[in-house]
């Protein structure tokens, strides 16, 4: 596919400072910001809602890469749809991805579908030829700062071998544990997105790190 995609996570930033950490993220360079929406249901933490990405929709127009780790997905989208440029939920979490996917279509957004480590990727064989973005959790999902998961990288090799034999133009992100060490691992097994939280926000110079992850 294209040039690799940096995704940097605001879930790792300072949350009294999320129009700062906004800031940092579009003088690093990186293409999209990421930002993870937890319920305290489906995932233990609980973070923000729609409100702040639209108060950050107002700072920017830079790609909002929306990760919905929420029970009910369908409820949320449609709040986060005015303010996002995509909305990835997860497959675990609606019996009714297909559905979803088209309602989140309806609206103008790109739709992506996400998996935990512990579902295969073959979960998704159906749902490919609709969505947007695939995107791998590499760690499970809750907190930032967690040990990358090795062995997801192989749904990340699957999906991407699905993808050439089948003729589909869906991106492959992969979120959780990513570093200068981890990323180009992901990259070399057909990773498109690199969402990237404690890394990027502890490295001392953004957009060296950024570049570096995009094999610059
Ligand atoms: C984890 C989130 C990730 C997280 C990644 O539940 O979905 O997006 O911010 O953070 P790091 O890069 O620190 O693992
Ligand atoms: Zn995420």
């Amino acid at each position: 596919m294209g040039k690799t995609i940096v995704a940097p996570s605001v879930l790792s930033a300072d949350f009294a400072d999320f129009g700062g950490a906004l800031a940092s993220i579009e003088a690093s360079g990186a293409d999209w910001v990421h930002l993870d929406v937890m319920d305290g249901q489906f995932v233990p933490n609980l973070t923000f809602g729609p409100q702040l990405t639209e108060d950050l929709r107002r700072r920017s127009s830079i790609f909002f890469d929306v990760h919905l780790m929420v029970e009910m997905p369908g409820r949320m989208a449609r709040a986060f749809a005015p303010w996002a440029s995509a909305i990835t939920f997860h497959v675990e979490a609606t019996a009714h991805s297909h559905r979803l996917i088209q309602e989140i279509h309806d609206t103008g957004v790109k739709a992506g579908i996400s998996i935990v480590p512990s579902t295969p990727a073959f979960m998704l064989d159906e749902i490919l030829p609709f969505v947007d973005l695939v995107l791998v959790m590499t760690v499970n999902p809750g907190w930032g700062g967690q040990e990358f998961i090795p062995e997801c990288l192989e749904k990340v090799r699957y999906l991407a071998e699905q993808r050439q034999k089948r003729g589909l133009d869906f991106l492959i992100s992969v979120d959780g544990g990513i570093n200068g060490h981890t990323a180009p691992l992901a990259v070399a097994a057909g990773t498109d997105v690199l969402v990237t939280g404690s890394a990027f926000f502890t490295a001392p110079d953004k957009a060296d790190f950024v570049r570096k992850l995009k094999g610059e």
